[in-house]
């Protein structure tokens, strides 16, 4: 097992990513709960990973699913008590398996009790905890937008000023450059180191240091400095991960914040790969380019090694799922979703597996009414309005919406695939009758085991650890390969990214490597083709 109390384990550890809402109801009222999720710490034990990342389970009026916090103590009661958290923590400890809860510290509700105070009076002390600028209702300080759409500024007649908020009206801007904020936020991030959490995921943290009169965001001049503090005031053990969403960051940046003396976080999520495969916003839909894809994980390799961290991810609560984006949701579902895996598992950094990702769970086919997530029904509207077809919406939205990640975990083919005994809060996916937990245990061919072998293998193999990257056949479209290598290994991972066969020839020395794994039963190894999706990891030592 490894040892949490030492800087840097996290670098060999796999995570998973929990989304609370949607994961196991233990209560019959149709949303998942703490409760749901303890009872599923033995699935994740049989998995294999080391931590859980849990998105928002503080108390939150859930205009924005938990990421608009009321009270950062308290959990938000239809998910369960303090007491089941503390019973999460200590359950999951004993599998193995660390907490890492969700930070959200660029803003709150409007509803948390600093934000009310606020809003009495100009003279309130909790006034200057938020962003404010004079104006009259027809003349905004200035224009920019909000990431949700509509404007970021919020009108309040009483006090006759605008409030900041980059994302929902109800999720107002906290102002970081008041000292009293940073020192609360400190204190209440040691509330939960004190009841054993091991990590934190912090949202959006790179636009903590906004400068809305100079219109910036993400990247203010003071956010180090910022990030800095709170690393030496509120992650004082060396062993707390601390992973930071950070859209912005790219190499030199990620360098930064994975700064190896640990004075600003374990690591960042950047999205630079994630975003390839789309134009000006995130709901114009553009076909992945291959070689553009293997530049981009190609350089964050290259500048990340020895010099910082990598997080690895093709998932998350905030993305449409990977198998229907990138890989094939029909006839090669499970060798694509494998396929996949591999390509993300056998780079340098930490993985995060996004709920269900290990079932090669798949986006679901919405109509634009039942559209749930804020950010999706204020496009349908804007789109709307900006005279887009209904069909092109819908097509975005399909492809795109937050709301393909979040539908129920699929568990058996049971009703409600055994999410729920009640009336789930959100739209099942009708397929998991066949793609179910239960099913997968079964099947030893699963993409479950499939992802159990490559978490394994990261625990064993220190060329997956530490190995350098060296990309191959950088302009081929179809085929996606590298080597990493140790001065004593050598690991080639092969992925073909089509549904076609795919001619490739590997480096000669592989010829006498050991197949570590592969998507295809059979090993019928036609030299110089790949099948369709077809997947390879070879060892070589020496
Ligand atoms: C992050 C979260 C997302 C949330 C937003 C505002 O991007 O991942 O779910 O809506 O921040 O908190």
């Amino acid at each position: 097992m490894l040892d949490k109390t030492k800087f840097g384990w996290w670098k060999s550890a796999v995570f998973y990513q929990i989304y609370p809402k949607s994961f196991q109801d233990s209560d019959g009222d149709g949303l998942g709960d703490i409760p749901g999720i303890i009872s599923r710490l033995d699935y994740l034990e049989t998995l294999g990973v080391d931590g859980v990342w849990l998105s928002p389970v503080c108390a939150s009026p859930q205009a924005d699913n938990g990421y608009d916090i009321s009270d950062y103590r308290a959990i938000w009661p239809p998910f369960g008590t303090l007491r089941d958290m503390e019973r999460l923590i200590a359950e999951a400890k004993k599998r193995g398996i660390s907490i890492i809860m969700d930070l959200v510290l660029n803003h709150t509700s409007d509803e948390h009790p600093w934000f009310r105070e606020a809003l009495r009076g100009r003279d309130n002390p909790y006034h200057d905890y938020y962003v404010w600028r004079d104006g009259t209702p027809d003349c905004p300080p200035n224009d920019m937008r909000a990431c949700f759409g509509g404007p970021a500024w919020e009108y309040v007649p009483e006090l006759q000023q605008y409030y900041f908020h980059q994302f929902a009206v109800k999720q107002p801007d906290l102002n970081w450059d008041n000292p009293q904020v940073r020192r609360e936020l400190y204190d209440m991030i040691r509330f939960w180191v004190d009841k054993g959490v091991e990590g934190f995921r912090l949202d959006v943290i790179d636009q903590i240091a906004k400068e809305p009169d100079r219109k910036i965001t993400a990247r203010g001049p003071r956010l180090h400095e910022y990030v800095r503090e709170l690393s030496a005031n509120a992650f004082l053990e060396p062993g707390l991960v601390t992973v930071g969403e950070a859209w912005s960051a790219d190499p030199e940046e990620a360098k930064r914040w994975s700064a190896r003396d640990g004075s600003e976080l374990s690591m960042v999520f950047q999205f630079e790969h994630i975003t390839l495969d789309q134009g000006p916003e995130k709901w114009d839909v553009r076909p992945l380019e291959l070689v553009k894809l293997k530049r981009c994980l190609e350089r964050w390799q290259r500048e990340l090694h020895g010099q910082g961290w990598n997080s690895l991810f093709l998932n998350n609560h905030d993305l449409p799922r990977i198998v229907s984006r990138w890989g094939d949701p029909g006839k090669y579902r499970v060798q694509s979703a494998k396929c996949l895996a591999a390509l993300l598992h056998g780079l340098e950094g930490t993985p995060y597996i996004y709920q269900g990702e290990e079932l090669g769970m798949t986006n679901i086919p919405l109509a634009l009414e039942d559209y749930e997530d804020l950010e999706t029904v204020n496009m349908i509207a804007e789109r709307r309005e900006k005279g887009f077809s209904d069909g092109e919406i819908l097509a975005s939205a399909r492809a795109r919406s937050r709301d393909n990640a979040r539908t129920p975990m699929q568990w058996d083919d049971s009703k409600n695939a055994g999410f729920t005994t009640g009336t789930p809060w959100f739209f099942g996916n009708p397929n998991y009758r066949e793609i179910n937990a239960a099913a997968a245990l079964r099947d030893p061919e699963s993409v479950f085991w499939f992802y159990r072998r490559l978490i394994a293998l990261r625990k064993e193999l220190a060329v997956l650890r530490e190995g350098d990257f060296a990309l191959l056949c950088p302009e081929d479209p179809a085929v996606f390969a590298y080597v990493r290598r140790t001065a004593r290994e050598k690991l080639l991972v092969v992925c073909n990214m089509t549904g076609n066969e795919q001619a490739f020839a590997g480096p000669p020395e592989f010829a006498s490597g050991r197949l570590l794994l592969s998507n295809y039963e059979d090993d019928r190894k036609t030299p110089g083709l790949l099948r369709p999706w077809e997947t390879r990891m070879e060892y070589l030592e020496g």
